[in-house]
């Protein structure tokens, strides 16, 4: 099939276009890098053998978005871009819906009017909220608690309405836990721009030597080690739930929701021991505050992924953990000057 994926030079998109190609797709990406490198998609072409085409658009765009359909005979969308810094959005909630939704509605738009139909949504396990007891199960009742998570949230429900409208659609909602980790090349991985907000990569840049200690928020929630519980995921386990997620909807129309997840929780401080064995040396940390928004502990009831797609998990803590020090090892900059 040929893929156009939105986003695709990012973190998830570049790992998940490398996936498709070597699974034997053709690739479109279009993504105005406002947080990425087109330097990741020579890397992946490198690794792949073969390049997608890339197209520096924004989905605010529509006459570019209606170039791309114009231009390619797509069969399916996957689609990352969007912004994603809960924190950011919630000091510019303009910015993150007038992006998020504005450019999701214009590329639905412009996919209805091309009779393309098929689209995978990366949401995220943000949008089940506060208040739903682990794991968390896909028919749950969602209610996010930031701007970020509320575009997932109202992005889903806008597919929805759309399905239930018209059963010519085929869609995936993706609702990611927690994407750690790099392609084990060291090539390709994350890239975050300014202070990273994630935990992983900020331990990668206190070992790298840019930041100077990991402060852990938060030991004193009702956990083993006091600190909070997530359900990590390697990112090239998640990309390829995404080329599952897309042979499953491509002869099944309706809308389909699935947890992307390993069903199990990881602590912080064991996330930190666990890059501490990569890098060979313990790094500093402190214990300070819970961070605000942030819940003690939630992971995936990962079965409906398994049931519906044949997938699951199959890296470790310890390979998400080594691969990312390998990545950051090699590229201490990301994909500047390196
Ligand atoms: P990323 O920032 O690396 O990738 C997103 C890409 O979208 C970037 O390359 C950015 O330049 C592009 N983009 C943003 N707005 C755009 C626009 N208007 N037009 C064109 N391109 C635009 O982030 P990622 O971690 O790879 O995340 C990919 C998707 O997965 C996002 O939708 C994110 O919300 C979602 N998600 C991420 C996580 C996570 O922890 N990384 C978890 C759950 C869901
Ligand atoms: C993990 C744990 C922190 C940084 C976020 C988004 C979510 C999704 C994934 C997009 C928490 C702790 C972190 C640090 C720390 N993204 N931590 N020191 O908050 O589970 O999820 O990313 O959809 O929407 O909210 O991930 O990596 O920020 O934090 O102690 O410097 O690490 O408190 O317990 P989170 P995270």
């Amino acid at each position: 099939m040929k893929i156009l994926v939105t986003g695709g030079t990012g973190y998830i998109g570049s790992h998940t276009v490398l996936a498709l190609l070597e699974s034997g797709h053709e690739v479109v990406v279009v993504d105005n890098l406002v947080n990425s490198s087109e330097e990741s998609l020579r890397r992946v072409a490198e690794l792949a053998g073969k390049a997608a085409v890339f197209v520096e658009a924004d989905l605010l765009d529509e006459p570019a978005l209606e170039s791309v359909f114009g231009q390619h005979s797509v069969d399916a969308v996957i689609h990352f871009a969007g912004l994603k810094a809960v924190g950011e959005s919630v000091q510019q909630p303009l910015a993150y819906y007038h992006n998020n939704i504005v450019g999701t509605l214009n590329l639905l738009r412009a996919m209805d009017a091309h009779d393309v139909r098929s689209i995978v949504f990366s949401s995220s396990a943000t949008v089940y909220g506060e208040h739903n007891p682990i794991p968390y199960i896909e028919k749950m009742e969602i209610g996010a608690n930031n701007p970020y998570g509320r575009t997932k949230e109202q992005i889903e429900d806008i597919l929805t309405d759309l399905g239930a409208a018209d059963t010519r659609w085929h869609v995936a909602l993706l609702r990611y836990f927690n994407p750690v980790g790099a392609h084990p090349s060291g090539r390709i991985g994350e890239d975050p721009q300014g202070i990273p907000n994630n935990l992983v990569p900020f331990i990668a840049q206190v070992a790298v030597g840019r930041r100077e200690k990991l402060m852990v928020f938060g030991g004193d929630y009702d956990t083993p080690d006091g600190t909070a519980l997530r359900d990590y995921i390697h990112v090239v386990d998640l990309a390829d739930g995404h080329v599952a997620a897309l042979d499953y909807v491509a002869t099944r129309p309706g809308v389909h929701r699935w947890n992307l997840g390993s069903g199990r929780g990881t602590s912080v401080l064991e996330m930190l021991h666990s890059f501490e064995k990569a890098v060979g040396h313990a790094l500093p940390y402190e214990i300070t505050s819970r961070r605000p928004g942030d819940l003690p502990a939630f992971w995936a009831d990962a079965s409906s992924a398994l049931a519906d797609l044949g997938w699951s998990t199959t890296k470790t803590i310890d390979q998400m953990t080594e691969d990312h020090w390998r990545w950051q090892k090699n590229n201490p900059n990301g994909y500047n000057a390196s």
